[in-house]
């Protein structure tokens, strides 16, 4: 079947090519060893809807880099997760906290419903909660983070969203990763009627997004074997 070849999917077909050519040369590079655990943390309060498709989509893609990348999706839809406080809470997030400080995480890729040009309530309350990765020691430290955000609107604040956590995430160590053009920031992605799926764009940014941190952590990985 003739496939006619517009400026937008040649550029598409083009950086995807040229990110797999990239990714190519890493896996090769990557020592065959333990798998690479990357993270995927979903923070609307409405579990299995759109960010967390999203970031499912983004970790899909970090995946598919090479076969030592294992991903695992935490929705933090229906949970109950406090802020922080001195005394902390026998909360849901108590359960979260050892997947996070396994010695195997590679990268976290956090999502979040843009909420007033922001980032979830529920968002930063898991990024508060934390705090202890940062002590004895900064357990996330040089590890690299990608970031998801939806919004009901293509210019919702979906990047304002996405700097929020970049920021805080920083003062955890991490490696902070962006996105591809067009959304150089991360993965910025369009709800229709709490859906995503017709969101090609966004759904692009996504996994270029988890390309990009997928790849990352396995040259990590590679430069530490
Ligand atoms: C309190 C609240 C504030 C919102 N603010 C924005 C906003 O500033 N920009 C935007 O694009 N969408 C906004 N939305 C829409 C959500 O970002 C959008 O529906 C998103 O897909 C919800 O994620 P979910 O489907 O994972 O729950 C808002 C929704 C709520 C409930």
């Amino acid at each position: 079947m003739k496939q006619t070849v517009t400026r937008r999917n040649f550029l598409t077909t083009a950086g995807v090519a040229a990110l797999a050519t990239g990714l190519t040369q890493g896996a090769e590079e990557a020592p065959k060893g333990k798998p690479i655990k990357i993270i995927g943390i979903a923070c609307s309060p409405r579990r299995g809807m759109t960010t967390a498709k999203a970031v499912q989509a983004a970790l899909d893609a970090a995946k598919a880099v090479n076969p030592r990348v294992a991903v695992e999706l935490i929705d933090l839809g229906g949970l109950n997760i406090a802020g922080y406080s001195p005394k902390p809470p026998q909360d849901d997030f108590t359960a979260i906290l050892p997947k996070l400080q396994d010695p195997a995480l590679g990268g976290l890729i956090i999502g979040s419903p843009a909420y007033f040009r922001g980032m979830s309530s529920l968002c930063k309350a898991f990024i508060e909660r934390c705090a202890p990765l940062r002590e004895p020691k900064m357990a996330l430290a040089n590890k690299p983070v990608g970031v998801v955000a939806v919004g009901a609107f293509r210019n919702g604040g979906q990047e304002m969203t996405i700097e929020q956590i970049q920021a805080a995430m920083l003062c955890f160590g991490m490696l902070v990763i962006g996105g591809n053009a067009p959304a150089f920031q991360g993965a910025t992605v369009l709800s229709t009627k709490d859906d995503i799926s017709a969101d090609e764009l966004g759904l692009d940014t996504a996994r270029k997004l988890g390309i990009h941190v997928g790849e990352t952590a396995l040259r990590l990985a590679a430069k530490e074997a």
